[in-house]
């Protein structure tokens, strides 16, 4: 029990030493097995030996680390493809959005033979444990052209088909991880599926592993004994590989999410750029995001650097590391940017489930703790100790990249450079809980951001977590923008505090940020922040809670979908009109044409307008807007203790400071 008491106390100094205190706003997991297998997939098993990685043939020209002055080389080429892909399903969902008094389909003709006056857009989905995924998952549902219905009056479906870029950190990566390692599935798909599908059966607890009865049937020991097989076959696979509890985590994690196998021990993130849609640009680019823990220090501040995957790269645009390593060559001996010409190409480090659990590794806690629980086989218990004893106990939430490719890679400002190995750790433990920062990097141009917010951050009146969110994850982006040595060039809106937040209802209904183009420090997006708030489900669920039943993630999904509609149009009729005035906002200012009057009415409705009011709200008990569904959920049963004592004592540990 001390471990996890350190380790949440490391985190609540976290949160200390930048603004406001806070805990994890992130939870646990769980899992089922499958039928149909292999039947979708879009990442493929592409690693030369399941989870172990291998040598495999250098390219043609070696692989190095560049410097990150700008896009790669293939994101620059894919970006070509994909934008032209969005136009028509831009002019299609802005046609049917209603701007009256705006002819959205000329426009779009008008501009289409250049689409850097067309909007440019990005969509990003916070971390908070499973509560995350299925508040995301709701939101993402009514953004997705394929949900049935979502392009009728009252919706936005269209939105996701019109994104460049679609970003998940923890809870939000499992979404965003699993949609795209089943072949971009869509969320109606998954759910339609039942519990005759293999992801997202949330029911059964990630530590059990799969219930008994579908065609992989494994028994506990059974599943433990896969974890282990697979995470050892790394650790013995010649290379001087060190393993954490992140890879029995993101191993356990793809029962969940990946639909092949055995979760798919060989699925990479990298064969994401082979497959064949996302190569010619008819998806918008997934991105996942951690945390580095600089070597020694148990803190992550708001100044950590921020790390990024793409199907392409890992690295970082912040100014400490200013880097990135060819994701498919993870694992080769990097020096000083170079391989050097004896050492080999590794290929198969980057499993998707690996980087699904690096970004969510604040989950190691719920295998940390796996000594207590029956079924568990001795030989995994030992070999977890044997980790825990290895990399020191105040570190078992990292994730262990060693070889470090950033090895001797610039000097002067990486805090890494003289490591062996790099420690990641969840993207949301900076506060940064929504993945906006490969977003902001102004090479990548985004108008807009749509950002989904699915935070525990409230507070009830004895102190314990009503778990909506208040802002909190913004103030911190918005934070770092000002904090020169670390901005480097990123510019963001002005966010106001987490008290006006909750005295305006900036937290209980759509808002947008940065409307004003001229009142920005550079270039930014305009926000369109999507706090999670109960419609037909008290969505508000623990991020201790690891099981949920599928009425209970079903209604979780449906609510989130209110979420993003307001309701389908109930609560304001003219909602769809004002997302699509947000999507034109930066793209109309760039061709100087003049603002529909109904935008103006938009904006005026949901833009901050720069009010403060920072007393202290009384607890926040938002009203669901209708009537809640009858679901009653089953109460998780392993993890929550350890949680919910970690988090009682950390609270009172923080206190006590
Ligand atoms: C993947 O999805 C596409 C549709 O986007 C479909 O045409 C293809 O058959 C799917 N692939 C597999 C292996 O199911
Ligand atoms: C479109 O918006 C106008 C108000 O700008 C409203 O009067 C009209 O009913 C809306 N049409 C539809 C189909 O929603
Ligand atoms: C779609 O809308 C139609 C008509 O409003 C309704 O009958 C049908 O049940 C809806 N389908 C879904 C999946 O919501
Ligand atoms: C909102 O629309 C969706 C999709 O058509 C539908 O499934 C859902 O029942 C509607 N909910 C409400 C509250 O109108
Ligand atoms: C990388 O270096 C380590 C030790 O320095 C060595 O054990 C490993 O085999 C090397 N990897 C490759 C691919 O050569
Ligand atoms: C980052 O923040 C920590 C804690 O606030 C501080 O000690 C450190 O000096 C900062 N580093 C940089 C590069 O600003
Ligand atoms: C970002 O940081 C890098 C590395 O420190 C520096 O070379 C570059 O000039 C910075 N860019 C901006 C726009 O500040
Ligand atoms: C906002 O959330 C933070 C945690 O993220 C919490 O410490 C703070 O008390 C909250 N404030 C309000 C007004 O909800
Ligand atoms: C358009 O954007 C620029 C900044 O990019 C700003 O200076 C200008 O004032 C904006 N125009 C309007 C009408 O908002
Ligand atoms: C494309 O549009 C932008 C913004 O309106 C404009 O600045 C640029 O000159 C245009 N490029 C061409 C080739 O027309
Ligand atoms: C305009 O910019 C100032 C200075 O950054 C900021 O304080 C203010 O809140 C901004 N107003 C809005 C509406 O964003
Ligand atoms: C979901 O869980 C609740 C409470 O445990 C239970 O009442 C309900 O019947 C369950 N639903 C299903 C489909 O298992």
């Amino acid at each position: 029990m001390k471990t996890i008491y350190q380790f949440f106390i490391t985190s609540v100094l976290a949160c200390a030493a930048s603004s406001s205190a806070i805990l994890p706003r992130e939870a646990g997991f769980e899992h089922v097995y499958d039928s149909n297998l292999d039947a979708w997939k879009r990442a493929t098993n592409q690693a030369p030996k399941g989870y172990a990685p291998q040598a495999v043939d250098c390219p043609s020209t070696r692989p190095s680390i560049r410097v990150a002055s700008g896009l790669s080389d293939q994101e620059t080429k894919w970006l070509e493809k994909r934008r032209s892909n969005t136009i028509a399903p831009m002019r299609d969902l802005l046609t049917r959005l209603n701007i009256t008094g705006f002819d959205a389909g000329r426009y779009v003709d008008d501009n289409r033979d250049n689409t850097t006056a067309l909007p440019n857009i990005g969509i990003a989905f916070s971390g908070g444990g499973y509560r995350a995924m299925t508040n995301g998952a709701g939101n993402l549902a009514a953004f997705d052209s394929r949900t049935p219905n979502s392009t009728n009056t009252g919706q936005i479906g269209g939105l996701l088909q019109s994104a460049t870029y679609i970003a998940g950190l923890s809870g939000g990566g499992w979404l965003v991880g699993s949609i795209y390692v089943n072949n971009f599935t869509t969320v109606q798909n998954i759910i339609d599926k039942n519990s005759d599908g293999s992801v997202w059966q949330l029911g059964n607890s990630i530590l059990e592993g799969p219930k008994t009865g579908g065609i992989q049937a494994l028994s506990t020991v059974q599943y433990y004994g896969n974890l282990y097989d697979t995470v050892i076959s790394k650790q013995d696979a010649g290379f001087n590989f060190n393993v954490s509890l992140t890879d029995y985590w993101g191993r356990a994690l793809s029962f969940q999410l990946i639909n092949a196998s055995e979760g798919g021990p060989g699925y990479t993130w990298s064969s994401i750029q082979d497959d064949a849609d996302f190569k010619d640009g008819n998806a918008p680019m997934p991105i996942i995001v951690a945390d580095e823990r600089n070597p020694g220090e148990a803190i992550i501040s708001l100044n950590s650097t921020v790390f990024e995957f793409n199907p392409f790269e890992m690295g970082s645009f912040d100014p400490t590391l200013y880097g990135f390593a060819p994701l498919r060559y993870l694992g080769s001996n990097f020096t000083g940017g170079e391989l050097p010409d004896e050492d080999k190409c590794i290929g198969g480090f980057d499993s998707a489930g690996f980087i699904m659990g690096t970004s969510s590794s604040l989950f190691n806690i719920a295998i940390s703790q796996l000594d207590s629980f029956k079924g568990v086989p001795q030989l995994v218990k030992d070999a977890l100790k044997g980790v825990l004893v290895n990399i020191g106990r105040d570190n078992n939430d990292i994730a262990d990249y060693k070889p470090n490719p950033f090895y001797h890679f610039n000097n002067r400002s990486n805090p890494s450079a003289q490591a062996e190995r790099l420690t990641l750790v969840d993207g949301g433990l900076d506060l940064q809980n929504i993945p906006l920062n490969p977003l902001i990097q102004p090479p990548r141009n985004m108008d807009v951001i749509f950002a989904v917010d699915s935070s525990s951050d409230t507070l009830k009146a004895d102190g314990s977590y009503s778990a909506w969110p208040n802002g909190t994850a913004l103030v911190a982006t918005y934070e770092r923008s000002t904090n020169a040595s670390i901005q480097n060039g990123t510019a963001f809106p002005a966010i106001p505090d987490q008290n006006t937040f909750v005295n305006l209802g900036l937290n209980n209904r759509p808002t947008f940020f940065g409307c004003d183009a001229s009142n920005l420090t550079g270039p930014a997006p305009l926000i369109v922040y999507l706090p999670n708030s109960p419609y037909v489900y008290n969505s508000n669920t623990s991020t201790n809670q690891m099981d949920y039943n599928n009425t209970e993630r079903n209604a979780m999904i449906q609510n989130g979908y209110l979420v993003a509609t307001m309701g389908n149009g109930t609560r304001d009729v003219q909602w769809p009109t004002c997302v699509g005035c947000a999507i034109l906002s930066r793209s109309l200012n760039r061709t100087n044409t003049a603002v529909p009057d109904v935008c103006r009415q938009c904006f005026d409705r949901y833009c901050w307008n720069g009010t403060v009011a920072s007393s202290t709200p009384p607890p926040y008990e938002p009203t669901p807007v209708f009537t809640l569904l009858k679901v009653k959920s089953g109460v998780g049963r392993f993890v929550p203790n350890v949680l919910g004592f970690a988090l009682v004592a950390a609270v009172s540990g923080f206190l006590a400071l």
